[in-house]
């Protein structure tokens, strides 16, 4: 850095040189030490404000002086205590008030680095195509959940990793904030309510469900997009078409089978820890559903119908942001796919057959679905 030539003794304009008639050297280190104490002062005037208060507190009192609060600053701030200010605001959303997408920035980055990797407290454990994902996505928009990307699927296919890999795959997260992942084919392996209740006996569980006729089609349509020579739906539905015996053991039907599945998981967990919600609710009315997941978790109602429109063409709501995005997304992403023509004397076949296990599923819940 340049210092400009300034009045000097001997020159004539020399009279209240003051400070400035230092040698260039002793002026040059003079500057520098003013622009620390002054940077000083800007970063502890500005940053301290979002400080613990406590900090504060103690800061300008520190016997050590100027050189502790500068070790106290630099090296003693903790990152987790920066965003503990970041309290929701008091206030629902105003109208045109969306959440910012959190796109990866400067400060983000400085985010990402803080707050610690938990056990979800909270997971999404099914079902299988009963809009899982698009749950996930509009929860997100919550500033005070952080979940997994993708499916861990921990406690069914790597359970023997070890809750330090579980860990992990987990975001960060501050206090106040909860960890959540979902896995679909959680509320259908056997072993997973003793594994879950082993991490976290309070652990609570989401389950989107869906009319499970159209599950199981929609199931055997993503499955038919991946290995189109797998055999018709009619022939893996019965085990003996004349006779209308359905084929239980095939996965597509078997999911679905929600009253015997929840049976298992209420030999681990209350009814008050699970909540079940409506796959067709999600896409008839996203907010109300949301409002009820945002209760279950004990969170403020932060997302609501301001945050969702419906693509009429679609037919299905979408988020106006979509966490980490600019693009809107939308439910039902997949829906352009073609489902195969499946005979409707088929589909009143297993109508019947799910019609006992439906009346169950709503008496255990407390819950008509309305399926039938
Ligand atoms: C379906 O089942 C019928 C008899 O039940 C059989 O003739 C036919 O080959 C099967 N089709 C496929 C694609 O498996
Ligand atoms: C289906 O059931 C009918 C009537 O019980 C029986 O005659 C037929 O052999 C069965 N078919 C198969 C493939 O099991
Ligand atoms: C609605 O969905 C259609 C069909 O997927 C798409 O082409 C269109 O861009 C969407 N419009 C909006 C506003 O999201």
């Amino acid at each position: 850095m340049e210092v400009a030539p300034l009045s000097c003794p001997g020159s004539p304009d020399a009279a209240p040189c003051g400070l400035l008639c230092l040698p260039p050297v002793r002026r040059k280190a003079l500057l520098l030490f003013a622009m620390l104490f002054l940077c000083l002062y800007l970063f502890y005037a500005g940053s301290c404000a979002s400080l613990h208060p406590g900090v504060l507190l103690q800061g300008p009192e520190d016997s050590k002086g100027r050189a502790g609060l500068l070790a106290r600053l630099l090296l003693l701030r903790p990152p987790l205590e920066v965003p503990q200010d970041r309290t929701p605001s008091p206030e629902p959303p105003d109208e045109a008030d969306y959440p910012e997408p959190r796109e990866p920035g400067p400060l983000s980055s400085f985010y990402n680095g803080a707050g610690s990797r938990k056990l979800p407290q909270a997971l999404i454990i099914g079902v299988k195509k009963g809009g899982t994902r698009a749950l996930l996505e509009f929860l997100r928009v919550h500033p005070d959940i952080r979940a997994v990307g993708a499916e861990p699927h921990f406690f069914d296919r790597n359970y023997d990793k070890g809750f330090s890999w579980y860990r992990d795959l987990m975001p960060r997260t501050l206090d106040g904030q909860i960890t959540m992942e979902k896995t679909p084919s959680y509320f259908v392996t056997k072993e997973a309510p003793a594994r879950i209740s082993a991490m976290a006996k309070d652990a609570k569980l989401i389950v989107v469900v869906r009319d499970p006729v159209t599950r199981a089609i929609s199931d055997y349509t993503q499955t038919l997009s991946k290995r189109p020579d797998i055999p018709t739906f009619e022939n893996l539905t019965f085990k003996n078409r004349t006779t209308g015996l359905i084929d239980t053991s095939w996965s597509a039907i078997q999911i679905g089978i929600y009253a015997k599945h929840l049976e298992n998981w209420l030999q681990y967990f209350p009814m008050n820890q699970i909540l079940f919600v409506s796959g067709e609710r999600l896409i008839t009315d996203p907010s109300g559903e949301l409002g009820r997941v945002q209760d279950f978790l004990g969170l403020k109602r932060i997302i609501t119908d301001k945050h969702f429109y419906f693509n009429k063409t679609k037919g299905f709501p979408c988020l106006k942001k979509a966490e980490g995005s600019s693009k809107p997304h939308c439910l039902g992403k997949t829906k352009g796919r073609t489902h195969p023509n499946i005979d409707q004397e088929v589909v009143q076949r297993l109508r019947e057959f799910y019609r006992p296990f439906n009346l169950k599923f709503y008496q255990m819940t407390g819950h008509n679905f309305g399926w039938d």
